[in-house]
């Protein structure tokens, strides 16, 4: 049987130490030992962006980053950010503006633009698509995912 690995994370706020097998993706661990299905799970290649989430501060591909990597560190997910209210502003936008359909993409969609509104500087929108280019969305076409993160980001339609 494998060796598990106890490690410690601060996941949105609250501190858990679990025995983690060494070869859990941050992304699993998250939505099966935690709960938190937030994140979702597409390519579990590193491409579409559907798990991104925040380690450490820096948003990552949570199929790519293996659980035991962010021993010691900070998670936060959609949840989190949610609750916090962190997320508002773009979640408001995104309803205004019909930014999702689906919304398989868009708890990484969310985290990506944020990520920028964080950079606290003003982007074109030939800038904000290029942040959220690893994040696939299939339903909208991004023009209105566009239209809201620009709304944010630069207090314009
Ligand atoms: Fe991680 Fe697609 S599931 S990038
Ligand atoms: Fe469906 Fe983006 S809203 S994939």
């Amino acid at each position: 049987m494998e060796h598990a690995v106890e490690t410690t994370l601060t996941v949105n706020g609250t501190r858990v130490t679990r025995r983690i097998a060494p070869r859990v993706h941050l992304v699993d661990f998250l939505r099966e030992e935690l709960g938190l299905t937030g994140s979702h799970i597409g390519c579990e290649h590193g491409v579409c962006g559907a798990c991104t989430v925040r380690v450490n501060g820096e948003i990552v591909r949570g199929c790519l980053m293996l659980a035991v990597q962010a021993d010691g560190g900070t998670v936060e997910t959609i949840e989190g950010l949610s609750d916090s209210k962190e997320l508002a502003p773009l979640q408001k936008a995104f309803h205004l503006h019909n930014a999702l359909q689906c919304g398989f993409c868009t708890p990484g969609m969310l985290m990506a633009a944020q990520d920028l509104i964080q950079s606290g500087r003003k982007q074109s929108r030939d800038e904000i698509r290029a942040h959220i280019s690893g994040n696939y969305c299939r339903c909208t076409g991004y023009q209105a995912i566009v239209d809201a993160i620009e709304e944010v980001l630069n207090g314009q339609s």
